[in-house]
């Protein structure tokens, strides 16, 4: 039989610090992501058999989960963006928003689906599906990845939802802290010593 030889650990590789060192833990890792969008994707183009959607994607932190999720999908689909900007907090939406890019697409009579990377407070999801539902659409549903419940503000709640997530600051996968970490392949809690002092802590408002 061959031999499989197992990768050995050397002291000095045990000593190399962390890939992700502002990263207190991992939350959700890549597979389970990966496994999660495959079963959202199937669900969507099952309830959508038949009919054509818009995916409205929520710049930028959705982007990523766009992008798998969108690869999934067996319906017929086209993509547009939009970007609101929240004033305020970088770490909270104030309620009050910016419109940085509206839809470029018609969406009167047509399916839309908004693409959201998590929902707190809820504040851009009640504002953006209100702002949506003004261009007379046939219909409007939401896939957000991630949902923190226990931080909302306003009514608002994901059609499909990938992930409950308790009440922390996470960043990869597309969620950012300063623009930074979007890259990561999976969901993190960030380390609260990295936003100590520099922003209203993000899960005390
Ligand atoms: P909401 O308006 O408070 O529901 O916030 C929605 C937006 O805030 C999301 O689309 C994210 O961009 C951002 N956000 C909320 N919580 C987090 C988090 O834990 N990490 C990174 N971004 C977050
Ligand atoms: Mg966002």
């Amino acid at each position: 039989m061959k031999k499989t030889s197992a990768p050995q650990t050397s002291p000095k590789a045990r000593k190399k610090k962390p890939p992700y060192p502002d990263i207190r833990e991992v939350l959700i890792n890549s597979e389970e992501i990966a496994e999660k969008v495959k079963a959202m994707a199937a669900k969507i183009s099952r309830d959508y058999a038949g009919k054509e959607v818009v995916l409205v994607c929520v710049l930028k932190g959705a982007v990523v989960f766009l992008s798998d999720l969108m690869r999934h999908l067996t319906i017929p689909c086209i993509v547009d963006y939009v970007d609101w900007s929240s004033y305020g907090s970088s770490t909270s939406s104030s309620g009050v928003f910016r419109i940085l890019r509206d839809l470029e697409e018609s969406v009167e009579s047509r399916h839309v689906l908004i693409i959201e990377d998590i929902i707190d407070t809820g504040l851009t999801l009640h504002y953006l599906q209100r702002h949506i539902r003004g261009r007379n659409p046939a219909s409007v549903k939401v896939a957000a990845l991630l949902d923190k419940p226990s931080r909302r503000k306003i009514e608002a709640r994901a059609d499909y939802c990938g992930f409950q997530v308790p009440d922390e600051f996470v960043v990869g996968y597309g969620l950012d802290y300063e623009q930074k970490y979007r890259n990561m392949p999976f969901v993190g809690v960030l380390k609260p010593e990295i936003y100590a002092g520099r922003d209203t802590p993000p899960d005390k408002p």
